[in-house]
C-alpha cells in the first residue's frame, strides 16, 4: 500500500467565462477562469493536509475536483491507488462513500424539514446499509460520539432548533456515518462562534483518531490551519506557491506570499511588535493571470525575471517546496 491516500498530478480546472450577447459578437475568443492551474500534491494516509490562501485562490475547486464533483480540465487524481478518471458512474458512486465533505455553512447543507436523526442517517438508507431500528441505533451512537447529547433529545429536533456549533456536529456525524477514509473539510468552522471553534477542531482531531480518517482541511485562516494541520500547501491564483510541514512553512517560510500571510495573522499579545508586510494590492483577476510569477505584481522582492517566467515548485529541503525565483528564508 502506498503512503498516499490521494495523489494529485498536473491538476487544472478552467471554467469558461459566460459572456453577454453583445460581448460574444465583439470578441470571438473564449475566456477561462484559471481556478486551478496545474498543481501537484499528495495526501498521506492519516494526516491532516491543509490548503490555505486568500479568497479565489482555488481551494474549494481543488476539493471539489478530488471529490469529482467537477471534472478536471487536465491532470489526474489517484485515490487509494485508483485513478478516478478510469471509473464509470456506478464505480464512482461506490467510491464516493469513502470520501465525504463538510461545507462551511451547516445551515445550507441541512434540509430544514428533515429531523436531525434522519439527516444523519440518510446515507445509511441511500446506500442500503441499515434501516429502521438498526439505523436509529447507529445514528444515536454516532450522535453520542460527536457530542450531540443526550442523543435521544436531539434525534427528533430540526436544524433550526439547535445552535450553530451543534449544527456543525450534525454535519460531522452525517459525514462519518459511512466510515469514510477521506473527509474534505471546506472552511468547516468559519461560520461557528469563536467560542466553539477550538472545541470543534478538537472534536475533529479526536474523530480522526477514532475513525482512522484523513483530512483535506481547507481554510483561509493560517491560525486555524496551524492548530489542526500536519502539512500545508499555500495556494495563490490557482497554483501552489509553498508546501511543507507546519514547522517548515510556519517557522521557515520562504515564499514572500507565505511570509506576508503569516505576518497578517493576529497574535494574542497586544504588546507584541511585528513588522506587517501585507501584500500590496488586490489578488489579480484569475481570467487573465499575470505573466511570469503570479505574485510578482504584489511582491516586494520581484526582479526582472519574475514578470517573465513562472517559477516551478522546487524542493528546498526534504518535503519543503517553494515556487520563487529568489527565495527569502525568514
Ligand atoms: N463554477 C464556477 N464557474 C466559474 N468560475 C468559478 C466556478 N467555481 C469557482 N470559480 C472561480 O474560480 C476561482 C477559484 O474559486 P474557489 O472557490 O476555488 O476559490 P477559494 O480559494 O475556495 O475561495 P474562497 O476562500 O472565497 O472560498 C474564483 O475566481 C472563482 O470565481
Ligand atoms: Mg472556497
Amino acid at each position: 500500500m502506498s503512503d498516499n491516500l490521494v495523489e494529485v498530478r498536473g491538476l487544472k480546472k478552467w471554467f469558461p467565462v459566460q459572456k453577454g450577447f453583445i460581448e460574444r459578437l465583439v470578441t470571438r475568443e473564449r475566456q477561462f477562469v484559471h481556478a486551478v492551474d496545474g498543481i501537484d500534491f499528495q495526501i498521506r494516509h492519516g494526516e491532516v493536509f491543509g490548503l490555505a490562501g486568500e479568497s479565489g485562490s482555488g481551494k474549494t475547486t481543488t476539493g471539489r475536483l478530488i471529490l469529482r464533483l467537477v471534472e478536471p480540465t487536465e491532470g489526474s487524481i489517484v485515490f487509494d491507488g485508483v485513478n478516478l478518471a478510469s471509473l464509470g458512474d456506478e464505480e464512482m458512486r461506490r467510491l464516493r462513500q469513502r470520501m465525504q465533505v463538510i461545507f462551511q455553512d451547516p445551515f445550507a447543507s441541512l434540509n430544514p424539514r428533515m429531523k436531525i436523526g434522519d439527516a444523519i442517517g440518510h446515507s445509511l438508507e441511500i446506500f442500503k446499509v441499515a434501516t429502521g431500528e438498526e439505523k436509529r441505533q447507529r445514528v444515536l451512537d454516532m450522535m453520542e460520539r460527536v457530542g450531540l447529547t443526550p442523543a435521544r433529545f436531539f434525534y427528533d429536533k430540526y436544524p433550526h432548533q439547535v445552535s450553530g456549533g451543534q449544527r456543525q456536529r450534525i454535519v460531522l456525524a452525517r459525514a462519518l456515518m459511512l466510515h469514510p477514509d477521506l473527509v474534505v473539510a471546506d472552511e468547516p468552522i468559519a461560520m461557528a462562534d469563536v467560542s466553539v471553534r477550538a472545541l470543534l477542531l478538537d472534536l475533529m482531531l479526536q474523530l480522526k483518531e477514532e475513525f482512522n480518517l484523513t483530512y483535506l482541511f481547507i481554510t483561509h485562516d493560517l491560525a486555524t490551519a496551524k492548530y489542526i494541520c500536519d502539512r500545508i500547501a499555500i495556494m495563490y491564483l490557482g497554483l501552489i506557491c509553498e508546501m511543507g510541514t507546519l514547522e517548515q512553512v510556519y517557522r521557515h517560510p520562504q515564499h514572500p506570499y507565505t511570509q506576508a500571510l503569516l505576518a497578517a495573522v493576529p497574535v494574542p499579545d497586544p504588546h507584541a511588535r511585528r513588522v506587517k508586510r501585507l501584500p500590496k494590492g488586490e489578488i489579480p483577476n484569475p481570467i487573465n493571470p499575470p505573466p511570469g510569477c503570479r505574485f510578482h505584481p504584489r511582491c516586494p522582492h520581484a526582479t526582472a525575471i519574475c514578470s517573465v517566467e513562472g517559477p516551478s515548485l522546487t524542493e528546498v529541503e526534504p518535503g519543503h517546496l517553494v515556487a520563487c525565483h529568489t527565495r527569502f528564508p525568514a
